[in-house]
């Protein structure tokens, strides 16, 4: 079984990384949040920033890059090969509005000529491997069996699927039966990628071996752990974690920021403490980071914690009144 942790733009970041895998063993392998080159493949200063080797202490780690030009793809593959990495992973699946308005990530799953343009550009120029990571479909997920004829044209080094179409966003229920049809039909080696957030969801796709985790290891951060036989979750463990993602993010965000990225992340926490809406307002209403660090330390004093709760979506909130 191998075991990766998605990328999560805006909350995989290297020091989530680095500290996931120093506290908790870490995934057999990350994929950086994508980076978008511009048309020449400069990147941003911030974006390089989340590579450079020291920033990731040696994590296997994978870059991914969200293009819709094969050259602008090759020419930063060029610079991420000079940085050390061994394999790219190509985005043709990310579903934002102003993204998909580009013609670039989940876009190309509509537009096929486009794609096998992409493709042809990317591993006739390529200096690395490149992976991709897709989704079953732009309107629906019929439409994987003429994608998959695309992608067994090329020597894709792996192929990710996130098993919803474009328009199920985060949130359509994954479709299972087409996954599996992808893993007996991909000429590439697949990993599983969608709503897999218990071990039981890994066990139910009969044949896999490959597995990308994402919200349900955000939330459970120990997930990879309990895959391979190891503990659950222990409510201390996540105490010291959520403490050291606010010290290392203070050293480089201002307070503001910061308080914004852990609220972020209790949008996954929040599970864990299924009947303690009161103390969780508290950390969400918090405007400085004293109100906030009070209101952790209470939830994480007196809250009940169940670390085997499910997570049920990001933008679910669990206590509307
Ligand atoms: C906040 C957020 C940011 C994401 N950023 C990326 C990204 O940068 N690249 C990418 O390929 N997928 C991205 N995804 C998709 C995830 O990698 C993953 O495919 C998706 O969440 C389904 O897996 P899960 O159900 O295990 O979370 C993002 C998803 C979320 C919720």
């Amino acid at each position: 079984m191998k075991l990766t942790f998605a990328p999560l733009e805006g909350i995989t970041g290297a020091d989530f990384r680095r500290l996931h895998a120093q506290m908790f063993g870490g995934a057999d392998r990350y994929y950086a949040p994508f980076i978008a080159p511009d048309p020449s493949g400069c990147l941003k200063v911030s974006r390089l920033r989340d590579l450079l080797p020291e920033n990731n202490a040696q994590l296997p780690l994978v870059p991914q890059i969200l293009a819709n030009s094969a050259e602008a793809f090759v020419e930063t593959a060029r610079q991420l090969r000079d940085l050390g990495y061994e394999e790219i992973n190509l985005n043709i699946g990310c579903p934002s509005g102003t993204v998909v308005s580009k013609h670039k990530g989940a876009a190309l799953l509509a537009e096929p000529e486009a794609l096998r343009r992409l493709l042809d550009g990317i591993y006739a120029g390529s200096p690395l491997p490149v992976s991709v990571k897709t989704r079953l479909g732009f309107q629906s997920t019929d439409e994987f069996p003429a994608l998959l004829e695309i992608y067994n044209d090329y020597p894709i080094a792996e192929l990710t699927i996130h098993a919803r179409d474009r328009a199920g966003q985060y949130k359509s229920v994954p479709d299972r039966q087409m996954l599996l049809w992808a893993l007996a039909h991909s000429r590439a080696p697949v990993c599983c990628n969608g709503n897999l957030f218990r071990p039981g969801d890994l066990a139910a796709l009969d044949g896999a071996e490959r597995f990308m985790l994402g919200r349900g290891a955000v939330m459970n951060p120990a997930l990879f752990r309990e895959l391979r036989g190891g503990g659950g979750l222990e409510r201390e463990e996540l105490r010291d974690f959520a403490a050291a993602l606010r010290e290392i993010s203070r050293e480089r965000l201002s307070a503001a920021h910061t308080l914004a990225w852990l609220k972020e992340l209790w949008y996954y926490w929040k599970w864990l403490f299924p009947g303690e809406k009161k103390l969780l307002k508290a950390i969400f209403k918090a405007r400085e980071m004293d109100d906030y660090s009070k209101a952790a330390t209470a939830l994480f004093a007196g809250g009940a914690f169940m670390p085997d709760a499910r997570f049920e979506g990001s933008d679910t909130f669990l206590f509307s009144s």
